[in-house]
């Protein structure tokens, strides 16, 4: 008799090994291997020819089809798709438990331009906790029919019976298949699933949209195992205590993965922010030291975010950093330029750096800032109210060009804003008039003079 063949499949990104490993080396995380049976399956793509000769042809040939595209009614997410939904593909939206992903898509049940029904099936809530919360969010659609299943044999059925325009899986983690041993929410299981939806859909030309959670934990596979299937991956990220969402593309087969969409989780379900650098820099003071507003680019769009420093003397020997929507490295990195480029001496202070509304900023363009808004803590002086720092920053303390400045400069005209620190170099390039008073800055210390900290 033939040894059944087992393999070692780690559960966070499902890299397969024929011995049990402590650590994956793919991923990184620790003990997260699981053994599983092999299990081989027959098709697991779009197999055209059914055992036919194949007869390879000239692209040129063929005739590409128009893509047809749904409204969502939310413009936030349209935008991030590219237009629209896609009739006939398959997005995946992931997320933390708990962020709102069921709370989008059933909004999205509900206000979807196009006939016919949609068939949302949940294997985590029950009909009468949908019920309630379609209640809450004002929901009292006919269109809408549910079922409670996780077997995806009987799932496919009911979608082939009922022949909807849009389906929801919620959550891929929760579903199992017949065919496969291994427990639900395991890699093979979402993997299979997820094959056996898209051929049923596909064949159908059924929009489908699959939820997947992503736990830090890593004790089910997320689905990051599944991005290399789908036509779409979106992501909803937030922080648990704000209430602001983003949405974000991660893969696109219908448009760019630049953009995000932003939304608010509201007590009516999410609502989409239209102006979101007026609601982010809405709350600020009247002028204290250790603020300023920087534009930064979340995909081809400026957010106006505002950056808060605080520095206060270092009661014990060694001084600390601990910045909050910054890289920490990028922030020592920067207090280093400060001290040996522009004489601040921070050694004896402890230095705290805050990216309001739980946003994080990752680039560059944001360094003259952040040096800015500690410099301005330290010296108890505040930077003017109406001014935005731009400006990536060098070892030397030279501060460098950086890209798409005429977006976040109209961004910042548009919220009122009457002058600008921009880098020398980009202010050359500036083809447009504004409105601003735009100051061109070549080192840090030119910057500390302009703002009056030096
Ligand atoms: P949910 O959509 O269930 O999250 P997920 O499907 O991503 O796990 O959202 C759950 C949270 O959203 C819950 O903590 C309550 C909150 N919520 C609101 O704030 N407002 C609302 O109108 C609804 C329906 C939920
Ligand atoms: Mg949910």
């Amino acid at each position: 008799m033939a040894k059944s063949k087992t393999v070692f499949v780690c559960s966070e990104c499902g890299y397969e090994s024929g011995k049990w490993l402590g650590k994956c080396p793919a991923c990184n995380s620790w003990n997260s291997f699981y053994e599983q049976k092999v299990v081989e399956t027959k098709n697991n793509g779009f197999s055209q020819s059914n055992g036919k000769v194949v007869n390879p042809q000239s692209l040129n040939s063929y005739e590409a089809k128009e893509t047809i595209r749904t409204h969502t009614g939310f413009n936030e997410l349209d935008r991030v798709l590219g237009g629209g939904l896609v009739k006939g593909s398959l997005v995946l939206l992931g997320g933390e438990p708990g962020i709102g992903k069921s709370t989008l898509i059933l909004q999205i049940c509900d206000k979807i331009k196009d006939d016919g029904k949609v068939l949302y099936v949940s294997g985590e809530e029950s009909a009468e906790q949908i019920k309630l919360r379609a209640d809450r969010l004002g929901i009292n659609n006919e269109d809408i029919l549910f079922l409670g299943e996780t077997n995806i044999e009987l799932v496919n059925q009911a979608i082939l019976n009922v022949n909807p325009k849009l389906v929801i899986i919620d959550s891929i983690q929760t579903m199992f298949s017949e065919e496969i041993t291994a427990a639900a929410g395991s890699v093979s299981q979402v993997r299979e699933i997820t094959s056996q939806v898209m051929r049923v859909c596909k064949s159908k030309g059924i929009t489908t949209i699959i939820i997947g959670h992503v736990t830090k934990e890593g004790n089910i596979a997320g689905p990051r195992v599944l991005e290399h299937m789908v036509d779409t991956v979106l992501y909803l990220e937030g922080e648990r205590y704000f209430s602001y969402r983003i949405l974000r593309g991660v893969k696109n087969r219908f448009g760019s993965t630049n953009e995000i969409g932003m939304f608010e989780m509201q007590d009516k379900g999410m609502c989409e922010i239209t102006n979101p650098s007026d609601i982010l820099i809405s709350e600020r003071d009247d002028n204290p030291a250790g603020s300023c507003v920087i534009a930064t680019m979340e995909g081809t769009r400026p957010l106006l975010v505002e950056l808060q420093a605080l520095t206060s003397q270092t009661v014990f020997g060694y001084p600390r950093r601990a910045a909050n929507g910054i890289d920490y490295n990028r922030l020592t990195l920067l207090i280093a330029v400060l001290e040996k480029k522009a004489g601040m001496m921070l050694n004896s202070q402890d230095v705290y750096l805050n990216v309001v509304s739980g946003l994080k900023v990752n680039e560059p363009a944001a360094d003259l800032g952040i040096m800015m808004v500690t410099a301005s803590s330290f010296k108890n002086v505040p930077i003017p109210k109406d001014m935005i720092i731009l400006g990536e920053v060098g070892l030397t303390g030279e501060v460098r060009r950086i890209n798409l400045i005429e977006k976040r400069l109209k961004e910042a005209e548009k919220l009122g804003f009457k002058s600008c620190l921009i880098p020398e170099s980009n202010k050359k390039d500036l083809k447009d008039n504004y409105k601003l008073d735009i100051i061109g800055i070549r080192n840090v210390n030119e910057a500390m003079k302009k703002i009056g900290l030096k």
